[in-house]
């Protein structure tokens, strides 16, 4: 008998970008005036940073599906309680160099897996730029004690778009200039925010500069669409390309060339994704995707390529644990203090559904099975953990079992919904 082909169709629309929608909420708070935001992430991180500016002063509305969310800046003041940035790193590292130029300490933490995460790599820098910060170890909770900084040159050991963001923050802040280097340019949405609010920003010699433009640096009020978040997309495309027909259209998703690492690994894959309608959204290039399934073959993904598809790990492993050949990705490290030890639990989740997958030092090794996977993923609470083995459980035989499905709150709240819309 003839059996059902997975197919795959329909028009999807994933959640706003994540890294977008936490600077875009930041730098409206620190703007003097009104500022009208679209399109922003509903998910708990975003929800975290707009908690923690609320505290400080600024008026954020409620952040909800479809609205546009009106933010008041005003002058921050010192917040009556500890700033609890739940989940989330972009809300921490970020508000640590915004609370860097102010007058008053603060002190910062975070869930249980927040707090295990490492905070030197940004207090650092800024203790140098002469911001005092309390800490007992590399974590939260931490205090930082705001004041007048000084301008600082630095490289940075880890191509972090949270560290360069929370010294460009701080620099914007405490109104000093500043010059990042980085081992591999990470993500640059600070960077094309501050030009398109005209802050003082430019590149001189492979070096991100910022000069203020004028002292004290006054941001002006905005209205901005953010599009939809890559990161996200990623799932859904993935969950496309492992169907057996069909086709599936992925809206408005921001295709900056410092997050598609995910599309040039997966054009070497074997998967081509056709972008539409090509578009700038504030400062950001947007395209609608059109996504086929296809066979897949393995891959090296390189220590370069990395920054450009670092939260897609999870997820381009999956796939290539159906590719045919070996897939390798070199210096992954980092992995390992996202919001679980992403390298360790994506090795071991897939040998646990029958994939030989194992980390080498800092490399990933996968090698590709046409076996159905079968198996209970242990997610530990990581939303992307929980979205690449939802997609490992799509494919035709599958029987994946996944310890949670709340996490997807974290990034993407509708997640279920839409990947089931797919296949209907
Ligand atoms: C982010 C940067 C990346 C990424 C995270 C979001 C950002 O982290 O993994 O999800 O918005 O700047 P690192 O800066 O630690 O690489």
């Amino acid at each position: 008998m003839a059996r059902k082909v997975r197919r795959v169709g329909g028009i999807v629309r994933p959640p706003g970008d994540k890294s977008i929608s936490h600077r875009v909420v930041m730098l409206a708070a620190l703007a003097r005036g009104k500022s009208e935001l679209s399109g922003l992430l509903t998910g708990d991180d975003v929800k975290s940073t707009a908690r923690v500016l609320r505290q400080l002063g600024a008026k954020v509305g409620t952040i909800r599906v479809d609205a546009v969310v009106s933010v008041e800046g005003r002058r921050f003041t010192r917040p009556h309680f500890r700033l609890f940035c739940g989940n989330s790193g972009t809300t921490a590292r970020l508000m640590l160099g915004i609370l860097a130029g102010q007058k008053f300490a603060a002190t910062l933490t975070g869930d249980a897996s927040l707090r295990r995460r490492p905070m030197r790599r940004v207090t650092e820098p800024l203790r140098q730029m002469g911001a005092p910060i309390k800490e007992s170890g590399d974590g939260l909770p931490l205090t930082i004690h705001g004041g007048k900084l000084r301008g600082l040159t630095y490289s940075s050991p880890v191509a972090s778009a949270q560290v360069k963001s929370a010294i460009l923050f701080a620099g914007l802040t405490g109104d000093v200039p500043v010059t990042i280097r980085e081992p591999y340019r990470s993500r640059d949405h600070t960077e094309r925010l501050f030009a398109h609010l005209g802050l003082g920003i430019h590149e001189r010699n492979g070096a991100i500069v910022f000069e203020p433009p004028n002292r004290p640096t006054a941001i002006p009020p905005f209205q901005l669409s953010v599009p939809a978040d890559i990161s996200s997309a990623a799932f859904m495309i993935a969950a496309a390309v492992l169907a057996e027909d069909g086709e599936l259209l992925v809206e408005n998703v921001g295709v900056n060339p410092t997050r598609t690492g995910f599309l040039v690994v997966l054009e070497r894959m074997g998967a081509h994704v056709e972008r539409i309608n090509l578009r700038d959204e504030g400062g950001e290039p947007v395209a609608d995707l059109v996504v086929r399934p296809a066979g897949l073959r393995g891959t090296e993904v390189t220590a370069a390529e990395i920054p450009t598809l670092v939260d897609e790990v999870p997820v381009l492993a999956v796939l290539a644990s159906r590719a045919v050949g070996e897939t390798v990705f070199r210096e992954v490290g980092e992995l390992r203090v996202k919001e679980s030890n992403r390298l360790e639990l994506v090795a071991s989740n897939l040998r646990t559904v029958g994939v030989r997958a194992e980390a080498q030092g800092n490399d990933l090794h996968i090698e590709g099975t046409v076996a159905a996977p079968r198996g209970r993923i242990e997610t530990a609470l990581d939303h992307r953990l929980t979205m690449a083995f939802a997609v490992l459980g799509t494919v035709r035989g599958a029987d994946v079992k996944l310890s949670e499905k709340t996490s997807v709150a974290i990034s993407y709240p509708n997640f279920f919904r839409d990947l089931k819309q797919c296949f209907e």
